[in-house]
């Protein structure tokens, strides 16, 4: 048998295999909850007078359709997974790894050749509620239509308004390098049969009207669970699990239910809708990572009301305890070292790097009140038993400029060795933490890899 018959069979074979699965599944998952399901729990709304759950706040009133999508293309963060760094916004070309394979964001500026210039308003519709593209090109949830099927046609189509009032950019992305049979794109319809919900934002009536606004804004357009919800063996959204936390590019993204040990339940509404606006809470941490670039491109664009109502739905998801989340310790560290007697262990070599190259911004108890922002005590971070953020936060810093103006965290994934980092982390986490990490330089030199 030559070897593409042998291909043709195996492809025969997996596309029985997968439809037998796919009905049973699906058959499970009629009967489950889908990403909404507290939402709908409430009751399906019939009540016209629900309507302002979706489109822009009040403020925007009497402005053009293009200041509206502005605004909605930054609450549904569309600019952050096409651009890729250093690029044209929206000229696509960032790169996804998945485990089996890279894809790659395509160019979503109106450019005729390369970007999505000849979509009909229905193509964009239908790409963004079903995930399916222009010729009927089935599209990979890495492009997250499951949050955005809830989006309202009016607010769609004021995003593609304002993606077309740009410049057009010039850019074709790189080849996808996904494997078989990953690369088969008609695959994902059975995906999107199972983990694509398929419907508009329907609001609950016995629920507020800021409370429905909030799960708009935090279901469809901010798209929050794609990160902060972990995935089942299908990379479906696993929502009985919701928003309790899960790992993304190696990153923590952590619990945000209600929970008071775990998530945002020992948080005040200050403190939430600070992180949210601005990326940093009092006594709660800075925002990093992928969730720095959320708030910078997204979150800190919503007026006060969204913010709010962000807020307000958030404290409302049903509270779930993650294992290994401690009470975070939020009490400041001693204002001076305290010397170790075990000379010449990894304790040491933390603290001395601690005291080289991090006490000018952070002091040695942990709160420089010249510089709030570098608050390391309190935060999740610092208090994560798994010492991976605070590792990438140590080894890469903050991309961008801080909103107030202020010094930034430099990265020092050039400066130290992985001996070293894995010490300073290990050493930061004990000293302004609820308990000492326990980083091994092979962990640090896997995340230089993973980069
Ligand atoms: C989390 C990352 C992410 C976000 C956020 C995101 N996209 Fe995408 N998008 C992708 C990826 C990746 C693809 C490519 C999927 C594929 O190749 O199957 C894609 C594909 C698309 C396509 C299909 C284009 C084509 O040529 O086939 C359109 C249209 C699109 N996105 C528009 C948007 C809009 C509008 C927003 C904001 C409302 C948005 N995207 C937000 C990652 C994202
Ligand atoms: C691209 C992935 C991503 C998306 C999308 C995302 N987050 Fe996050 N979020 C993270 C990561 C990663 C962290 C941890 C950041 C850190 O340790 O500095 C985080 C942290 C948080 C925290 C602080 C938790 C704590 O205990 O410190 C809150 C609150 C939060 N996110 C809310 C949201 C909300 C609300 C949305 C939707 C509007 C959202 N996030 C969307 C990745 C994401
Ligand atoms: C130039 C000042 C500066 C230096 C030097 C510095 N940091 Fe930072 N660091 C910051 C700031 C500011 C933040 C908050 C994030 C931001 O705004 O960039 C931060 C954030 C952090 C965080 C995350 C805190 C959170 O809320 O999640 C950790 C962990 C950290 N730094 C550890 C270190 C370590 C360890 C060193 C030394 C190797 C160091 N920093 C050196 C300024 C600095």
């Amino acid at each position: 048998m030559n070897a593409s018959k042998r291909l043709v069979i195996i492809g025969a074979g997996f596309a029985c295999a997968l439809a037998i699965v796919g009905v049973s599944v699906l058959g499970w998952y009629a009967t489950r909850p889908g990403p909404m399901d507290f939402v709908a729990r409430g009751g399906v709304a019939s009540t016209p007078n629900m309507n302002s759950a979706t489109g822009t706040p009040a403020d925007f009133k009497d402005q053009d359709i293009i200041s509206r999508g502005r605004y909605l293309t930054a609450a549904a963060d569309c600019q952050a997974c096409h651009t890729v760094q250093g690029g044209k916004p929206f000229a696509g070309g960032r790169p996804f790894a998945t485990p089996f394979g890279t894809l790659y964001s395509p160019n979503i500026t109106s450019d005729a050749s390369t970007g999505i210039g000849h979509w009909s308003d229905s193509d964009f519709l239908t790409a963004l509620h079903r995930g399916v593209g222009r010729g009927g090109k089935r599209l990979y949830p890495a492009f997250p239509y499951a949050s955005y099927t809830y989006l309202s046609d009016a607010d769609s189509l004021a995003i593609k308004a304002y993606l077309f009032s740009l410049t057009p950019a010039v850019g074709t992305a790189p080849e996808n390098t996904l494997r078989f049979p990953f690369n088969q794109r008609w695959l994902m319809s059975f995906w999107s049969l199972l983990f694509n919900p398929s419907r508009r934002f329907e609001p609950v009536t016995t629920q507020s009207v800021e409370w429905n606004r909030g799960a708009y804004l935090v279901e469809g357009l901010g798209h929050c669970g794609e990160c902060h919800t972990s995935r089942n063996k299908f990379q479906g959204l696993d929502n009985k699990l919701k928003f309790s936390g899960s790992l993304v590019d190696g990153w923590n993204a952590y619990n945000i239910t209600a929970d008071p040990q775990s998530g945002l339940g020992a948080w005040s509404d200050v403190q939430l809708e600070q992180y949210l606006a601005t990326g940093h809470a009092q006594g709660r941490g800075t925002a990093g990572g992928p969730m720095a670039e959320v708030v910078e491109l997204s979150l800190s664009h919503l007026t006060p009301s969204d913010i709010h109502a962000t807020a307000t739905y958030l404290r409302s998801v049903p509270p779930i305890k993650s294992a290994n989340s401690p009470p975070v310790r939020d009490t400041t560290a001693a204002a001076q070292p305290v010397l170790k007697v075990s000379v010449g262990d990894q304790r040491d070599l933390g603290q001395k790097i601690f005291g080289q190259a991090c006490v000018g911004c952070h002091t040695w108890s942990g709160h420089n009140t010249l510089l709030i922002r570098s608050q390391l005590t309190g935060s999740r971070a610092v208090n994560d038993p798994s010492g991976l953020n605070a590792a990438q936060m140590v080894m890469y810093g903050t991309a961008s400029q801080n909103s107030d103006g202020t010094l930034v965290m430099p990265g020092f994934a050039s400066t130290y060795s992985n001996e070293e980092i894995a010490a300073v982390v290990n050493y930061a986490t004990e000293r302004f933490g609820v308990a000492r990490s326990t980083l091994a330089p092979s962990q640090i030199q896997s995340m230089r890899l993973s980069r």
